[in-house]
């Protein structure tokens, strides 16, 4: 972590592969920095707030300095702000590591005042995501590009993916498999297609009224769906545990999760005994079923049985738990990024969920794989569930930041 610490104002996921600040990962490392800094973790939300467009957007990536060991720079997103950052976001964990950092907190002074700062942002952020994302108000949010969902290359984008053109794209040069393995990563059709999205929200100067209307990638991920549902009730906490004096915000948040609540059963699918995403152009669900499927726990709204029987079964199939795709599915690889490897920031939220939902043995397996990852194997970004190898990126910041927090707990 403190490698990875720059200018004591953000963490880099991990030197050269990832040379910025990344908006979930920042937000995971500063629960990791609150393990033993608790100044330096709130600096660390601070700095990603910094650079909240004024819309309510926080970010995927924050360009604070020049490197050109990383494809797409700032070049590529060509965003006109003091300080470049990327033109999408990613999953918003914010309020849950808010919380999460205010509540063990023992600096009680400084937390009280950091999380009464950060509560209109994060509210701020949560009204882009329902207003901007959620326009009709159907309950469930749309991501517009694979690198939103920060699950890159899960098989569940795949049909979505192909429909979006990569005609005319401006040659380029990957730079990830500089630094991985090209077996591990997404592959070079994903990547063209990527980079599609990219140049078209650029042409349209990442208007969000434009690009619900245009966007050839709608999908409702559960996986962000989950995520903001469990950050608003993270929210709504925080809110009631600092007195936080606007009710209006506090009845916006409570009817926010109202609709969630009630939407998320449009993600159940029978045939797999999932939550799937949706794919918001078609209406239809994609069958597939990923660790995203757990976050139901974290989420709390679970189908307990039901859920509890998938994740035995990938148990049985998994040394390492938790996978992030059924390892029955025949899209499964091991080694290939999202497709099959295990995330342990994904492990820490469903670990999280199950023992919330008193599936004790299963939070202990989740966190006991996790730590036994992470103290054998090292501090690797992802790994394979089968044999446990450490893959992607090292020294990897969030699963540091893991370990500090969580994870730790659970080794032997
Ligand atoms: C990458 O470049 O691999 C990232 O996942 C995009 O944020």
């Amino acid at each position: 972590m403190r490698d990875n610490s720059r200018g004591g104002r953000y963490t880099i996921p991990s030197a050269r592969l990832y040379p910025f600040q990344w908006n979930w990962d920042s937000c995971f490392c500063a629960l990791g920095w609150a393990a033993f800094d608790e100044a330096r973790a709130w600096k660390e939300l601070e700095t990603l707030f910094a650079h909240q467009w004024p819309g309510g957007m926080v970010p995927h990536i924050i360009f604070h300095e020049h490197h050109d060991s990383y494809f797409p720079g700032p070049a590529v997103w060509q965003v006109k702000r003091d300080v470049p950052t990327s033109g999408i976001t990613q999953p918003p964990v914010a309020a849950s590591i808010v919380r999460a950092i205010y509540e063990r907190a023992t600096d009680r002074e400084t937390a009280e005042r950091m999380a009464r700062a950060m509560i209109p942002k994060l509210f701020l952020n949560h009204q882009w995501w329902h207003g901007q994302r959620d326009p009709d108000g159907t309950g469930l949010v749309a991501v517009y590009h694979p690198w939103e969902t920060g699950r890159d290359n899960s098989p569940e984008w795949d049909a979505a993916l192909k429909t979006v053109s990569k005609e005319g794209i401006a040659p380029y040069q990957r730079r990830d498999l500089d630094h991985v393995q090209a077996a591990c990563r997404p592959s070079h059709d994903d990547y063209d297609r990527y980079v599609a999205l990219v140049e078209l929200f650029r042409r349209h100067d990442y208007d969000q009224g434009i690009l619900y209307r245009l966007t050839p990638f709608k999908i409702a991920d559960a996986g962000i769906n989950f995520i903001l549902l469990r950050a608003n009730r993270d929210l709504l906490r925080l809110m009631d545990e600092i007195k936080y004096p606007d009710s209006a915000l506090r009845a916006d948040v409570a009817a926010w999760i109202a609709r969630q609540e009630k939407a998320a059963a449009l993600l159940w699918d029978d045939g797999t005994q999932s939550y799937c995403s949706r794919d918001l152009l078609t209406g239809r669900n994609i069958a597939a079923s990923t660790s995203a499927s757990f976050l139901s726990f974290y989420a709390g709204v679970a189908k307990k049985d039901e859920q509890i029987r998938v994740l035995e079964r990938w148990g049985g199939d998994a040394e390492f738990m938790v996978p992030s795709l059924d390892p029955a599915d025949p899209r499964f690889d091991r080694k290939r990024y999202w497709r099959g490897p295990v995330w342990v920031v994904v492990n820490f939220m469903i670990g999280r969920g199950l023992k919330e939902y008193g599936c004790e043995e299963q939070a202990r397996r989740v966190g006991r794989d996790t730590a036994r990852l992470i103290a054998e194997k090292s501090f690797c970004e992802y790994f394979d569930p089968l044999d446990g190898e450490g893959l992607g990126g090292n020294r990897f910041s969030w699963t540091a930041a893991v370990w500090l927090a969580w994870a730790r707990d659970y080794y032997p």
